[in-house]
C-alpha cells in the first residue's frame, strides 16, 4: 500500500490505517478470533499502521493486538503503533469519580506504562492525547512528552479531537512537533473543514486523521442531525457516483476524505476481512474535483455561492 510521511517526520505510515477500536467486540471468545482475523488481514493487506487507545475494549484491543505479533512473530519495527491516553471513564479508580479526561503528567505516564505492557512493546511510535482535557497545562504535558521520549517509551506525539487553537497552544510549550490530528471527518462531520482544522494541519505540516470515516454512510452518524430528506438526497448521490466509480457507497466515501489537499489518512474499522481488503479500493479511484463537490452539495443540500 503507498505510505505517507507522518506530519514533519520520517515515520511511514500505511494511507490507510487500521482501527483497533472494534477488536474485541464484546470481549467473548467469538469476537475475540474474529478480531484476530481482522488483525491479520490488514497486516496481510499491508497496513501497517495500527491505532489503538488505552480505553479501548478496557484494555483488551491491545492486549489481542500483542497476542497477534506474538503468534506471528512479527518484526515489531516494521509496523507504528499509536496509542492515546487520557480519557477517564466514570467509577475508576473510585466509585462516584465522574467520567473526565486527565492529561496530568503523571496519568499520562501511568496510561503509556500500561499500554507498554498491555501491547507487550517496548515503545509507541505515536502517543496521541485523545481528547482536550478542559484542565491541560501545556507545560506540565511538555514535561510529560520529554520524559516519555528521554525514557525511549515514546518516538512521537500528537493530539486527536483538538482545536486549531488548542493545537497552536500546545505546540507552543512543545519542543517535539505535534504530527498528527486525529479527528472525526465523515460526511455527516465535516466540521475540520471550516473550522480551520485542516488549514492548519496543511499550515504546520501535521497529518490529519480521519475517525469514523463511514459514520452516516455505512451506519448512522454519532449525534445524527439528518433528515430523512438529507439521508435519501445524499444516498441517491453516493448510489449515482458508485456505479460511475464502479464500485460501493462507501468507497465513494473514503476516495472523498483521500481527495483533500491536506493528505488525511482514513482509519479504517470494519472487523469484516473483505472489507478491509475492499477499503483498498479508494486508493486507485481517480475521483474528481467536480464529484467531490457533487457530494458536498448534497450533503449540504444547496450549492457553493
Ligand atoms: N480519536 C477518537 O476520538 C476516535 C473515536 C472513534 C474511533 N477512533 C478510531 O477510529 C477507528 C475507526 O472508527 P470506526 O470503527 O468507527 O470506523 P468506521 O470504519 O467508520 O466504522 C466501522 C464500522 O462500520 C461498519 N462497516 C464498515 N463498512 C461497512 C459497510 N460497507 N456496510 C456496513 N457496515 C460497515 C463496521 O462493521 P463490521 O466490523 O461488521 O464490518 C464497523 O462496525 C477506530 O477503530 C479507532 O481506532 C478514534
Amino acid at each position: 500500500m503507498e505510505s505517507y510521511k507522518l506530519g514533519s517526520s520520517e515515520v511511514l505510515s500505511s494511507r490507510l490505517i487500521y482501527g483497533c477500536m472494534r477488536v474485541v467486540g464484546d470481549n467473548s471468545n467469538k469476537s475475540r478470533k474474529k478480531g484476530k482475523q481482522a488483525l491479520l488481514t490488514a497486516i496481510e493487506q499491508g497496513y501497517n499502521h495500527f491505532d489503538h487507545a488505552d480505553i479501548y475494549g478496557g484494555g483488551e484491543c491491545e492486549i489481542l493486538f500483542a497476542e497477534v505479533l506474538k503468534e506471528l512473530s512479527y518484526d515489531r519495527n516494521k509496523i507504528i503503533i499509536t496509542s492515546k491516553c487520557g480519557v477517564r471513564k466514570k467509577d475508576n479508580p473510585y466509585k462516584n469519580d465522574p467520567a473526565r479526561y486527565d492529561l496530568s503528567k503523571k496519568y499520562i505516564i501511568k496510561s503509556v506504562e500500561g499500554s507498554l505492557k498491555r501491547l507487550n512493546t517496548e515503545y509507541i511510535d505515536l502517543l496521541l492525547l485523545h481528547r482536550p482535557d478542559y484542565l491541560l497545562h501545556a507545560e506540565e504535558v511538555s514535561g510529560a512528552f520529554l520524559e516519555l521520549l528521554n525514557s525511549g517509551k515514546v518516538l512521537n506525539f500528537g493530539v486527536s479531537n483538538f482545536s486549531p487553537s488548542q493545537v497552536s497552544m500546545l505546540q507552543s510549550y512543545c519542543e517535539q512537533p505535534l504530527l498528527v490530528n486525529q479527528v472525526e471527518i465523515n460526511i455527516h462531520n465535516i466540521t475540520s473543514l471550516t473550522d480551520g482544522t485542516l488549514d492548519q494541519c496543511q499550515q504546520l505540516k501535521i497529518t490529519p486523521q480521519a475517525w469514523c470515516p463511514l459514520g452516516g454512510v455505512a451506519y448512522p452518524a454519532w449525534g445524527n442531525t439528518f433528515t430523512v430528506e438529507d439521508e435519501m438526497r445524499i444516498k441517491s448521490e453516493f448510489d449515482f457516483q458508485a456505479k460511475k466509480y464502479n464500485t460501493e457507497n462507501w468507497i465513494i466515501m473514503l476516495a472523498w476524505l483521500l481527495k483533500h489537499p491536506a493528505k488525511i489518512l482514513p482509519i479504517i474499522g470494519t472487523t469484516t476481512p473483505s472489507r478491509i481488503k475492499d477499503a483498498k479500493q479508494a486508493l486507485d479511484i481517480h475521483y474528481s474535483r467536480e464529484d467531490w463537490y457533487r457530494l458536498l452539495e448534497a450533503r449540504q443540500g444547496y450549492a457553493v455561492p
